[in-house]
């Protein structure tokens, strides 16, 4: 136990200026997260739409009115207010399934700005996928590649492609999330990749428009990026000694945000200088892609949950809470550490809490280790919590998935509403079996 009268758990909420303490309290932009909490219940994913904002222009601000698009990789948040938001700020999606897709669609994408990514497309994707004349695929095996060639040419469309190479650059990530490596799924080989070019070449309902590579997720350094980019422009030189002209080069997403107290480069570092490089090789022309999923979305969320009970255990004591595992599944499925900040500061003695869910399993935790001044009842708001966080979420253990809502000023907007007990088995169905 120690005393202390400041929230020490994070450095800052979530390091935005939109999330804030006035008088010990938590607000988003002009809210208090409390009322919001009282009025939409919790579990809750609450989002700012200025950080949202913020996030996007810190893309711009690196873009500074350069031939470059921004293909916001929808699986990070796909909330159809959110992809709405991006879409009006001038956004491309990039999207890996056919349900994406039908998102990125119904929340006004223009589909010359969409490119498909991921390793395992279905017919009935690629197909609808060409009825949108998206901008792309991303092709990441031959297979791939013959199976796009045969629906193209059953529709009789000619289908843009980009190769995504594998350029076998460790992005010193987690492991579940590093995927530019020669032993992750991802990609063709950057040895097979000429080949494969010189193979598309001659498809004839196959139009080739881009190089394609994404090295991994939460990258906190810069080198990676300028390793993989040495590796495609050696290949870029080859396409063209054969004369393969490609529109655009996509680098991918990846870049990290801050958890805890990482410090990951600024859109800026990667945009200007990997602009610079195209230059001076000769490829000025190309059109630059990115697909950033994390940095666009995730400091803009924090999930608020509610104490339900404290719990002194021998060695530990707990914070069991109303959110769980199946809401935000990041700490225990990558040992990922989330801020934890007290929605009211008390101004009373401190405890070590694991703040753990109802769920059970023992790796239902949110947080471990944290000072708190708690009593039953008080609100926590686990902060980073915009990306790949109600995505990921499940209905494990009959929970109904949780609200989201978006903060814009002093408005707040339900963006999807809690599910109900009845939503939980709405799919289901009892045979009449005797
Ligand atoms: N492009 C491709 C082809 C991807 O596979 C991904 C992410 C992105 C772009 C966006 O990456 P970002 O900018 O968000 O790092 N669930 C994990 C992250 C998985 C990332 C999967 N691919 C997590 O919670 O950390």
């Amino acid at each position: 136990m120690s005393n202390f009268s400041t929230n020490t758990n994070s450095i800052a909420p979530v390091g935005q200026p939109h999330f804030y303490y006035q008088d010990q309290t938590l607000f988003v932009e002009q809210l208090s997260v409390k009322a919001l909490a009282k009025e939409h219940g919790t579990p809750l994913f609450i989002y700012s739409k200025a950080a949202l904002k913020a996030a996007w222009d810190s893309y711009q601000e690196a873009i500074d009115n350069r031939d470059v698009l921004i293909c916001y990789a929808m699986k990070a948040n796909s909330n159809l207010a959110i992809l709405n938001l991006f879409a009006q700020w001038g956004a491309g999606f990039d999207i890996v399934s056919g349900g994406e897709l039908a998102r990125a669609l119904k929340a006004g994408a223009d589909p010359q700005k969409i490119i498909f990514s991921g390793v395992g497309k279905q017919t009935w994707e690629i197909k609808a996928a060409l009825e949108a004349n998206i901008k792309c695929f991303n092709v990441e095996s031959i297979p791939e590649l013959s199976l796009i060639q045969e629906v193209a040419s059953s529709l009789d469309k000619k289908a843009a492609i980009s190769l995504r190479v594998n350029p076998d650059v460790d992005a010193k990530t987690h492991p579940y999330i590093s995927t530019g490596l020669k032993d992750n799924k991802f990609g063709i080989a950057m040895e097979d990749a000429l080949a494969t070019y010189e193979h598309a070449a001659t498809l004839s309902h196959i139009k080739i428009v881009g190089l394609d590579c994404h090295i991994g997720s939460q990258i906190t350094q810069i080198e990676p990026y300028y390793d993989a980019l040495e590796r495609l422009l050696k290949l870029m030189d080859q396409l063209r000694g054969k004369g393969i002209e490609l529109a655009h080069l996509d680098i991918g997403g990846g870049l990290g945000i801050r958890y805890q107290n990482e410090e990951p480069p600024h859109p800026r570092e990667l945009i200007g200088p990997t602009l610079n490089v195209l230059q001076e090789r000769g490829y000025g022309h190309l059109q630059l892609t990115l697909e950033p999923g994390r940095s666009l979305v995730g400091n803009s969320g924090v999930l608020i949950t509610e104490v339900l009970f404290l719990k002194d255990g021998e060695t530990k004591n707990f914070a069991i809470v109303d959110a769980a595992m199946n809401d935000l599944i990041r700490p225990t499925l990558y040992d990922a550490y989330h801020g934890a900040l007290a929605v009211e500061i008390r101004d009373s003695q401190t405890t070590t809490y694991d703040i753990v869910g109802p769920i059970c399993e023992s790796g239902d935790w949110l947080a471990k280790d944290r000072e708190f001044a708690l009593i039953a009842g008080d609100l926590i708001a686990i902060e980073s919590t915009g990306a790949y966080g109600f995505v990921m979420s499940g209905q494990y253990n009959s929970r109904p998935r949780a609200a989201e809502i978006l903060v814009d000023g002093n408005q707040s907007f339900v963006i999807r509403r809690r599910e109900t007990i009845d939503e939980l088995f709405g799919h289901e169905l009892i045979p009449t079996i005797s």
